[in-house]
């Protein structure tokens, strides 16, 4: 090979450079150009600007690429931009991928723009001379240390400044650091994941981590640490304000990320539920959807097959006091056949959406409404479709800016029988 080895090759491909004209913003982070009548695809790249780019992936006709002057944090690709223009640029986004089947979607602002996330998973690297802690490069495992950032508050960085200096002198077993906390930081609650069974850290210094002054110089009050499965201090479980619901979250139970655009998003939901009415809350997380609800309906029955979540909604509906609420720990794929009463099915998939034996149970029960909370507008889309074939009709398709500064879209739409005429 003419003294070239694959690496060498590999060298050279992974430096190609060149220059495009970003042409328009779609879904993912990317702008979008072409170059010698390949697709190109450039993360953070913004309509108008012309770059030099690299290519990190080359997949038949798109080339993945990315800025080498612009900072590579995996997390924010708007943060340079204005608020509103990012709002604009995900109504954009959401109108094409959704054009010829409803128009004009709008997007809600997030009543919180910076700052706004109530959990943090960071990664921890051990560099040959220190360890790091931060977030993940896009399409890679590097990880990208920050001394702010728009989406967590300060006193969380102090946090992870001081586990910085901690975990210096220690065996190298953590993966991750999990921080969940209330808006004013009274109730923090951390989670260190580890390879190793065995806890790493002294009595001492799970002491000096969870007792004032902590090492959380703006407030912060900590109420639990966890080290995989083992409670070293506190509890393994936070409170936090929801609305008009306490809510007594467990360190792994699925809760929305940003307290306040969830709010808002479940009032929408609640507009959509006629009183007294019988409802399925399907991927209900730890059931925040049905407890929310709950005074409006009938009855709620919440399906998910994460048993922290299930623990914690079961508890939350003690705590405030809801009786007309049952929580069933199960995969949704095997219960909807079985649910002919329901009136309304929520559902709140991950990015993948619904597999198709879900959609069918739904259209065979005839179910008069489909609310579908989304926060994958592409597999939504497949699936609206789906359902549509069926004999439903998209009656509401709004987007809510959850994750402001980043290229995620949460989506809500409404989706009624033979346009809503009762089974
Ligand atoms: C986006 S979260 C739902 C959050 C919840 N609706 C809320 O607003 O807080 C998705 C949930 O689906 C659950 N899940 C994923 N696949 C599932 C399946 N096949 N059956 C039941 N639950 C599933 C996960 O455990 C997770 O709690």
């Amino acid at each position: 090979m003419d003294g070239l080895e694959i690496k060498d090759i590999f060298i050279i491909w992974k430096t190609m450079r060149f220059t495009v004209k970003i042409e328009k913003i779609v879904y993912g982070g990317y702008g979008l150009g072409y170059h010698e009548g390949k697709t190109v695809l450039v993360y953070k790249g913004m309509p108008g600007e012309v770059l030099e780019v690299e290519v990190v992936e080359d997949k038949k006709n798109v080339l993945f690429c990315i800025i080498p002057s612009k900072s590579t944090c995996g997390a924010c690709v708007f943060s340079e931009i204005d608020y509103p223009q990012q709002i604009e640029y995900k109504k954009l986004i959401l109108n094409e991928i959704f054009k010829n089947i409803y128009s004009n979607i709008d997007m809600v602002s997030s009543p919180q723009v910076n700052y706004y996330r109530n959990k943090i998973t960071f990664s921890v690297e051990y560099a040959e001379d220190k360890v790091k802690i931060g977030m993940v490069e896009n399409k890679s495992n590097k990880v990208i240390e920050y001394d702010s950032c728009l989406l967590y508050p300060a006193g969380i960085t102090d946090l992870v400044n001081y586990f910085r200096d901690l975990l210096n002198n220690k065996p190298k077993v953590i993966q991750n650091i999990t921080f969940r906390y209330n808006s004013d930081l009274s109730a923090i609650h951390i989670y260190f994941s580890s390879n190793q069974k065995f806890n790493i850290f002294t009595e001492e210094e799970i002491s000096n981590i969870a007792t004032p002054p902590s090492p959380s110089q703006r407030g912060g009050n900590i109420v639990g640490i966890v080290f995989n499965d083992k409670v070293l201090y506190g509890e393994n479980y936070y409170y936090d304000k929801f609305a008009h619901l306490k809510l007594k979250i467990h360190f792994k139970a699925f809760y929305q990320t940003n307290t306040q655009q969830a709010i808002n998003i479940y009032q929408q939901i609640e507009k959509f539920i006629d009183v007294n009415e019988i409802v399925l809350d399907a991927y209900c997380g730890m059931g925040t959807i049905g407890l929310f609800i709950s005074k409006k309906c009938k009855n709620v029955v919440c399906i998910d097959d994460d048993k922290s979540s299930i623990i914690s909604g079961l508890g939350n509906a003690k705590i405030n006091k809801i009786k007309n609420l049952q929580f069933v720990n199960k995969n949704c794929n095997n219960v909807l056949e079985n649910l002919e009463k329901v009136n309304t099915v929520i559902v709140n998939p991950p990015r993948q959406g619904l597999n198709k034996k879900i959609i069918q149970d739904i259209c065979s029960l005839k179910i008069n409404k489909v609310i579908y909370l989304s926060c994958d507008p592409m597999t939504l889309k497949r699936d609206i479709l789906l359902f549509k074939d069926k004999g439903y009709n998209l009656n509401f398709l709004k987007g809510f800016d959850m994750f402001p500064h980043t290229w995620h879209i949460e989506t809500l739409a409404l989706l009624k029988f033979n346009n809503g005429d009762k089974k």
